[in-house]
C-alpha cells in the first residue's frame, strides 16, 4: 500500500548509490508495484533533482508503471524467440481481448498487462508471466484461461 512515509523510507534506503535515480524508482516499483506520481516530488527533493527530471525518467522507461497494477499481473514475452513462434499475435490477442494497451490495467483493476523480455522459456515459446510464474506454449485460448482463472 502506497504511503508517503513508506516511500520516503524506500527512497532513503536507495539514494546513497551513485546515479541513484533509476535504483530509487525501481525500488519504489518493487515495494508498491508501481511508482505513484505523488512520489515524484519526494524523490526530486531527496536526490536534489527537479520534478521535471524525475517525471521525465519515470515516463521515459516503459518498465515503470505509474498506476497500481491489477490483481492479476500478466506479462507477454516480446523476446526474439517468442516473437518468432506466435508471440507477436499473442501480444495482439492479449491487448484486444483485455481491451487495454501494454502497460495498462483493466478498468475493474482485475488484470494488468505488460511486455516482458525473455523469461528463459525460449524452448517452450511463446511464454507469458502470470503473477510471477512463467508459462510456456501459450496460445490465445490458454491465454484467456490463464487470465480468467
Ligand atoms: Fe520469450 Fe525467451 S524470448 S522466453
Amino acid at each position: 500500500q502506497w504511503s508517503a512515509e513508506a516511500a520516503a523510507r524506500v527512497i532513503a534506503e536507495h539514494s546513497g548509490v551513485r546515479g541513484p535515480l533509476l535504483p530509487v524508482l525501481h525500488a519504489l516499483q518493487e515495494e508498491f508495484g508501481y511508482v505513484d506520481p505523488a512520489a515524484v516530488p519526494l524523490v526530486a527533493k531527496a536526490l536534489n533533482l527537479s520534478r521535471a527530471d524525475v517525471h521525465g525518467v519515470l515516463t521515459f522507461y516503459s518498465d515503470f508503471r505509474t498506476t497500481p497494477p491489477g490483481r492479476r499481473r500478466v506479462g507477454v514475452c516480446r523476446g526474439e524467440a517468442c516473437q518468432s513462434v506466435g508471440g507477436r499475435s499473442l501480444a495482439e490477442h492479449a491487448t484486444s481481448s483485455l481491451g487495454i494497451p501494454m502497460g495498462g490495467t483493466t478498468p475493474d483493476g482485475g488484470v494488468s498487462l505488460d511486455q516482458v523480455f525473455c523469461l528463459g522459456l525460449c524452448s517452450v515459446a511463446p511464454a507469458v508471466l502470470v503473477d510471477g510464474r512463467g508459462v510456456g506454449r501459450v496460445d490465445a485460448a490458454t491465454f484467456d484461461g490463464l487470465v480468467s482463472s
